[in-house]
């Protein structure tokens, strides 16, 4: 159906970090939406036609959907667990979490109540690791197809250093991921990310088995964890004794490339840096997690400098928000602990377009570009009383997005639209 929809548009064409021209805006803009892509965008008065269904976002904000680079579905009810730095949270709160993944009936429940969170906090796209267990993966693919939402993800590969209900062996690793890479990539708007959890929960023999997958399927992402947290590091390099270090690991079994997505990636080596940067590796911060789990402060401006695209996730259950709008909040946080900036136009660059460029999708998702999916999300920066309040003394755009990154969270998100079809009631 061919539809308008009316309100104050905002998407990037270029990174705000390189060029003051970075962002188109429209105050009283309009978007066209026609089998669930973009078919214009303008000024209102220019787009509007008789015959044109409309719909009137006034005075929200319209921008592309927020897109969340690394985030965990079997941990929707892991999210606040008490107490405990990275090693102890998994085998304490974690891997029995993720156990129950096995149980038939709980997995669809669950993937339809993650991707209603998705949706009510403006969240279109997400890369999502599921359990070992390949019917995880299975409903979570089932269910964002059937809303026609591109989602990338993969089953975890791990075959020890956890609870024998969260383990897989090299073969049947190998075996399941192929199946569903079969089955998923590429059907509709799902994406196979292939997912060794990390190199702790991964033998030598599964590695190789990973990189195999990786040779056999250049075009699936790659999801992992790197650097999260010390003693993590210490255990890791523990196990892998003739590693360089963490990241050579990774690199030993092939698996570097832009493809490949690096959860947390926080205490890194100056060697590390300079081959995820040659090999285009992404880093992926994680603001919400990293502080929860007191896991370390990211250097966004020394990784960017170095020439390493990184994106930026909620880490659930590790991370304790799904908004993407708290994630750039305590982003910013970080680091000013880190004496970095972090501007809201690069905030929500990062969220959008940033964020597609790091999974290489940013043809499809995170623009407004004419062509590019109808994925959107509808922003209201009066969402409370206290917003409303701070906004009757906003002045610029960049005030008001400022605003939305640091008091926003889902009671901001007026609509979300997936594939040109509005989701939230
Ligand atoms: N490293 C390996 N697995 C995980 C996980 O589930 N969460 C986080 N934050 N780090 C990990
Ligand atoms: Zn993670």
């Amino acid at each position: 159906m061919r539809q308008l929809i009316r309100g104050r548009t905002l998407s990037f064409h270029a990174d705000p970090n390189d060029t003051d021209d970075a962002y188109s805006y429209h105050e009283d803009g309009a978007i066209i939406l026609d089998g669930g892509k973009i078919a214009a965008i303008g000024d209102y008065a220019a787009l509007r036609a008789p015959d044109l269904p409309e719909t009137d976002h006034r005075p929200h904000l319209i921008m592309p959907g927020f897109i969340d680079t690394h985030l965990h579905f079997p941990q929707v009810q892991v999210i606040a667990s008490w107490g405990a730095q990275l090693l102890d949270w998994l085998n304490t709160y974690t891997f029995p979490e993720e156990a129950r993944f096995a149980d038939q009936g709980h997995a669809p429940a669950m993937a339809e109540k993650f991707l209603d969170l998705l949706l009510a906090h403006g969240t279109t796209t997400a890369v999502a690791f599921c359990s070992v267990h390949p019917q995880s993966a299975e409903a979570l693919f089932s269910a964002a197809h059937a809303r026609n939402m591109a989602m990338v993800a993969g089953k975890v590969m791990m075959d020890r250093n956890a609870p024998e209900a969260v383990l897989d062996t090299p073969q049947r690793g190998y075996d399941d991921s192929k199946r569903l890479i079969e089955t998923w990539h590429g059907k509709g708007r799902q994406n196979y990310a292939i997912t060794p959890r990390f190199a702790i929960t991964s033998t030598p023999e599964q590695m190789e088995m990973t990189g195999q997958l990786v040779r056999e399927y250049p075009d699936c992402h790659i999801q992992t964890h790197l650097s999260e947290n010390r003693d993590e590091i210490a255990f890791t390099l523990s196990l892998y004794p003739q590693a360089r270090d963490y990241l050579d690991i990774y690199e030993s079994y092939g698996l570097l490339s832009d493809k490949l997505l690096l959860g947390h990636s926080i205490h890194l080596e100056e060697r590390e840096i300079a081959r995820m940067a040659e090999t285009g590796s992404r880093a992926v911060f994680c603001p919400t997690s990293n502080l929860f789990l007191g896991s370390g402060l990211f250097d966004e401006a020394g990784l960017r400098a170095a020439g390493v695209t990184c994106g930026i996730a909620t880490d659930i259950g590790g991370g304790t928000s799904y908004s993407m709008l708290q994630t750039l909040n305590e982003g910013y946080k970080i680091l000013q602990l880190r004496g970095q900036k972090l501007h809201p136009y690069a905030a929500f660059h990062w969220v959008t377009r940033g964020n597609a460029i790091a999974l290489g999708m940013q043809d499809r998702i995170g623009t407004l570009d004419v062509g590019t999916d109808a994925d959107l999300v509808v922003l209201d920066s009066r969402a409370t009383p206290a917003m409303a309040l701070r906004m009757a003394r906003a002045e610029t755009l960049a005030e008001e997005l400022f605003i939305l990154q640091i008091m926003g969270d889902d009671r901001a998100i007026a609509q979300t639209y997936v594939a040109g079809q509005a989701m939230l009631d």
